[in-house]
């Protein structure tokens, strides 16, 4: 991974590495016996609750986790851009609105840091745990902004930031997963140092909301409510912890610290289920909403 001389990971290699991280993952993403992301999407589109007619950018779509119901809310009249920067993640989104025959959805690779799209042609924006990987996230904010029609509204999730566990991740795996074990990222890797330097506005209310107004937002409504991550099994949950954020801790560890945790996870989330049944994970999220006023 290329590092700045200051030991920061330059802007354009973060993102393909990320790029390449949902590549890989995009033929599985939130499909391997749990679900978690899609109810997410279906949560903060009945928030944001788009109309009939509504035209719809969700940035950073993935496999349409909002954009689907989103385009079923903005109905035939409406229309729906979904753009991603890996294109194995628009491909999938493709595939599901032919099965769909969803004609009012749209699917474009595009970095969503900087949108290549007209002033004012949107009603909405959403992001669903997207914003949280770009590395300029309040910049991109005034251009999301700009892209909105007059009382256009903004919609996105991220996680709840804690301080005390793996960033992504709910306090349950506070124990089961020992700081020790995030000595073995790069330094540009660690959960601190990645918080610091791409998602500290949304740490605390107060700077999200600071931020959102500078962007150019009124009427900032942050909410956070839990989303209930269903698995199937400890097994089913740690396979798909490789394929999102705790993916970058899975490919640093040395092998045995790999099996070791592997092991330790599996046995104590399934010592949470109730006898076969699956495992329920109240995982917080933050949902943020915001107008756009000229
Ligand atoms: C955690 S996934 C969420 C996907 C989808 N919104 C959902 O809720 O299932 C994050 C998505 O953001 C995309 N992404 C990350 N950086 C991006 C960027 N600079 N531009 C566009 N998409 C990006 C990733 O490729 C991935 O599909």
């Amino acid at each position: 991974m290329a590092a700045n001389t200051d030991g920061k990971v330059d802007d354009t290699a973060y993102k393909a590495e990320v790029a390449q991280a949902f590549d890989r993952a995009a033929t599985h993403y939130d499909r391997m016996g749990v679900e978690f992301f899609t109810p997410m999407g279906r949560r903060l589109v009945e928030r944001a609750a788009p109309r009939s007619g509504d035209r719809v950018l969700d940035v950073g779509c993935g496999r349409g986790a909002a954009l689907f119901p989103a385009a079923s809310m903005a109905g035939p009249t409406g229309s729906v851009l979904g753009i991603d920067i890996a294109p194995a993640m628009v491909e999938e989104a493709r595939r599901e609105a032919e099965r769909l025959g969803a004609a009012q959805v749209e699917l474009r690779v595009m970095d969503g840091e900087r949108p290549q799209l007209p002033p004012r042609s949107f009603d909405l924006v959403l992001g669903s745990y997207s914003l949280i990987f770009l590395p300029d996230a309040p910049t991109a904010l005034a251009r999301y902004a700009r892209l909105l029609a007059d009382g256009g509204r903004i919609a996105f999730t991220s996680p709840v930031f804690t301080d005390d566990t793996f960033p992504f991740l709910p306090p349950v795996f506070t124990e089961l997963i020992p700081r020790s074990l995030l000595a073995n990222l790069p330094a540009e890797w660690q959960p601190e140092a990645l918080q610091r330097r791409f998602n500290s506005w949304l740490g605390q209310a107060t700077d999200l909301r600071r931020t959102m107004e500078k962007a150019g937002f009124t009427d900032v409504e942050v909410v956070d409510e839990p989303v209930e991550l269903v698995a199937v099994s400890g097994e089913a949950w740690v396979d798909w912890s490789h394929t999102q954020g705790m993916r970058l801790l899975w490919t640093h560890l040395p092998e045995q610290e790999s099996a070791r945790l592997r092991e330790r996870l599996i046995t104590a989330l399934d010592a949470m289920r109730d006898g076969d049944g699956p495992l329920t994970i109240s995982t917080p999220v933050r949902y943020v909403i915001a107008t756009v006023r000229r």
